[in-house]
């Protein structure tokens, strides 16, 4: 055990799963499965600090698909029974994207047909899998462009716009019950992202899509979405009649444009939105991670600028940061 977490055994104060659980909020993390199975102080921290899981890479189709006709659920399920075995609201991530296909699929030559069977098999294979267990699929990812236009990708460029439809129907077939959602970045705020995704979305509600909630990322990995704007934002969904969620929060800085005391700042920032969440009615808020020594922002290549890679509510060894007691304070105030 920590001396963060003996220390509080020793005191009365709450944890932040017990924060999270007595507001009826969920508040998660994304989880790796190695570091689930091989290290004792990362599963107790995610046990005992949040009450939502999301596997952060395992049920993507690159991961799960082996070889065209093989699937591997090991590493899913291990993360999914482990939210399931503690209680704990799980959220599935994701059916449809364009990134981290397998490298296979890359190299097939499909017809348009062919592509919608496969899809469609896909969703059944792996929502059915998890209808009792999953909550909330996140079952399309990143189909607007930062633009505003559809992006162009393999699902788009095959099936068109009814991809999107084609799936949620698909997820709802075999997953009735659990809650479908659209999910994409940086449009957290009021955008023009998020204005062409709040389009997309009166498109799918007016074609009767089975769609539930919107998924936002908020990776605020340099520019720190104003939160007054991320509420709104929320509130012209909702009055759509669907969720929001937080969905793969992180803060940090623009590694050449770091404030003195950017552990505060962070604090602040997380603090700001868990607030704006419950002011609005937005339930749940899950962290891309659970301590800074597993976050992706240290090892994702692809970034078009270099952040600090110390985004998260715990430091490299589980140590309780100021954007822990900011998110407990929030939940508890
Ligand atoms: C990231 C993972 O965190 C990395 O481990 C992986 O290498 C790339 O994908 N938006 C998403 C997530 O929807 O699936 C991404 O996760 C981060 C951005």
């Amino acid at each position: 055990m920590s001396l963060d977490a003996w220390s509080r055994v020793m005191s009365d104060e709450p944890t932040l799963r017990t924060a999270a659980d007595e507001r009826g909020f969920n508040l998660g993390a994304a989880v790796d499965p190695n570091a689930l199975r091989n290290d004792p102080s990362y599963w107790k921290t995610l046990r005992s600090s949040f009450n939502a899981v999301t596997p952060e890479n395992a049920l993507k189709m690159g991961p799960l698909r082996p070889s065209p006709n093989t699937y591997d659920f090991t590493d899913a399920d291990a993360v999914v029974n482990f939210g399931v075995a503690n209680d704990m609201y799980v959220r599935g991530h994701t059916l449809v994207w364009h990134n981290q296909t397998p490298h296979w699929f890359q190299a097939w030559d499909y017809t348009d047909d062919q592509l919608r069977e496969f899809l469609r098999d896909h969703i059944h294979t792996v929502a059915g899998r998890y209808r009792a267990k999953i909550d909330t699929w996140d079952v399309v990812n990143e189909a607007v462009a930062d633009d505003g236009t559809m992006r162009e990708t393999v699902w788009y460029d095959a099936l068109g716009e009814e991809y999107l439809d084609l799936a949620f129907q698909w997820a709802s077939e075999v997953a009735p019950d659990a809650d479908l959602y659209y999910n994409d970045y940086g449009a957290d705020a009021i955008n023009e992202k998020s204005d062409a995704i709040y389009d997309l979305l009166e498109r799918l509600l007016e074609r009767g899509v089975p769609v539930d909630g919107v998924g936002l990322q908020l990776h605020a990995l340099g520019d720190h979405p104003d939160p007054e704007s991320v509420a709104a934002n929320i509130e012209r969904f909702q009055a759509l009649g669907l969720e929001v969620e937080i969905t793969e929060m992180d803060v940090s800085f623009p590694a050449d444009d770091v404030p003195d005391d950017p552990l505060e700042v962070q604090a602040d920032y997380y603090r700001s939105i868990v607030e704006t969440c419950l002011e609005v009615g937005c339930e749940t808020v899950v962290t891309w991670g659970v301590n800074d020594a597993n976050s992706w922002v240290a090892n994702f290549k692809d970034f078009p600028e270099r952040f600090t890679t110390e985004p998260l509510l715990f430091g490299g060894r589980y140590e309780e940061k100021p954007a822990y007691h900011a998110v407990r304070d929030a939940l508890e105030n």
